[in-house]
């Protein structure tokens, strides 16, 4: 229960239903001094109207930091470097914003010389885990409250109900039937009337991108061009990351690029349903194993690809700051030195066709796929090299026989 001698929290503060309670509450059960931590990450609400209402419930001091910059840089960059996702279908917008959430926080805790940092995700879900590993990996003396793990809410209502009481502006965005996470990576939907599984999203949930029934008649075509694995230039315009990656969610959601609706497993147990939109990140990784696919030696890509499942999973799972992602960065970041190159797509109604690659460190060549004889590859090579991988075969099956 309520731990006494709490000073100062820092809470990640989002505006929506759950943080705002949680302000008012962690003022009223601790007795202490909040400070409201807002992240744009891309969530494209009105931050200035978001300052006001967190003062509007009781925060002593709100903190606003645009970090779109960095949330794509250090932290979607390298997943993107690695084709991180998740069971094959998630590409860990939420994941990779969690962390940099929590560093910043503790940065803030720091400077503001609070004693504890505070979260608004319930004790059912990955964020949890999320913000909590990490605090933890960046500050072990932190303490850290967590409402929806100690209030007596049970339900919506009930914290709509003391929202009410306790005079906390509450806005429409909060009837939605299911919960709703965004930033510059992606929307993601769960909850609610997603929970049965069966049930198909209405149409009118989608935030970013259109269906491909509703996508245009005709094809768009876009180049990009990487560096070191990471995308630097869109149609030859070079662009920061957050740049590139908002564009990329133009052009990709206006031709239905993105939508994702699967059943995952949460790290706690649960499977759940979740419907997302990641349109720009979808292309972005399409490209990108393009420009891999002439650029990378074929055992790198081949040992890298086996990691994928195992890095995504320390992702999803919250451990973005521990020695094994330090290690698995790393690894997957030497994997990069060389893919250095431009992909074409096509995107059309819902699909994104690679119809073209090149680079000045291709490692494919023509002479040596053709089927004229040359020097390097000599055909008459190909048969003992058959012979010897077939010879264990061979054994096998006289073994067989003998028996
Ligand atoms: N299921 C996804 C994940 O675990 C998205 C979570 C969205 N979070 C939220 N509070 N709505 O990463």
């Amino acid at each position: 229960m309520a731990e006494k001698g709490i000073n100062k929290v820092v809470l990640a503060y989002s505006g929506g239903l759950d943080t705002s309670v949680a302000l008012s509450w962690l003022r009223e059960t601790y007795g202490c001094k909040v400070i409201a931590f807002i992240a744009d990450i891309g969530q494209n609400e009105p931050l200035d109207r978001l300052k006001d209402k967190a003062l509007a419930t009781g925060a002593q001091k709100v903190y606003i930091e645009d970090l779109r910059e960095e949330f794509v840089r250090e932290y979607v960059f390298p997943a993107f470097r690695a084709n991180a996702i998740y069971e094959g279908n998630y590409l860990l917008g939420t994941a990779l914003a969690r962390p940099l959430i929590a560093k910043r926080q503790i940065e803030i805790a720091k400077r503001e010389k609070a004693d504890a940092v505070s979260h608004g995700a319930t004790g059912k879900g990955n964020d949890q885990v999320r913000f909590e590993l990490s605090y933890m990996a960046l500050n072990p003396d932190i303490k850290i409250i967590v409402p929806w793990r100690e209030w007596n809410f049970k339900s919506r209502t009930s914290l709509i109900k003391y929202a009410k009481k306790k005079g906390i502006p509450l806005s429409v965005t909060q009837d939605k039937p299911y919960s709703i996470d965004r930033n510059l990576l992606h929307v993601s939907f769960e909850g609610g009337i997603l929970e049965n599984p069966w049930t198909e999203p209405p149409e009118d949930m989608f935030k970013i991108t259109v269906s491909p029934e509703d996508a245009p008649d005709k094809s768009v075509y876009m180049e990009i061009k990487f560096e070191n694995g990471d995308p630097v230039a869109l149609n030859g315009r070079k662009m920061s990351p957050a740049e590139l990656l908002s564009s990329l969610n133009k052009i990709a959601g206006r031709h239905g690029l993105g939508r994702v609706d699967m059943v995952e497993n949460r790290y706690v147990g649960i499977k759940s349903r979740g419907v997302y939109e990641t349109p720009g990140g979808t292309v972005w990784r399409i490209a990108h194993k393009a420009v891999e696919s002439i650029t990378m030696d074929r055992e790198v890509m081949h040992i890298r690809d086996s990691l994928i499942p195992k890095y995504s999973e320390l992702i999803y799972y919250g451990y973005w700051f521990s020695p094994e992602m330090q290690l698995m960065q790393k690894i997957m970041d030497e994997a990069q030195v060389n893919v250095w190159g431009t992909a074409r797509l096509k995107l059309y109604k819902g699909n994104c066709i690679v119809v073209g690659r090149r680079s000045h460190r291709s490692l494919y060549h023509r002479d040596l796929a053709t089927f004229e004889e040359d020097e390097v590859y000599r055909h008459k090579d190909a048969e003992g090299f058959i012979r010897l991988n077939a010879l264990r075969l061979k054994i096998q099956t006289k073994l067989k026989e003998a028996m």
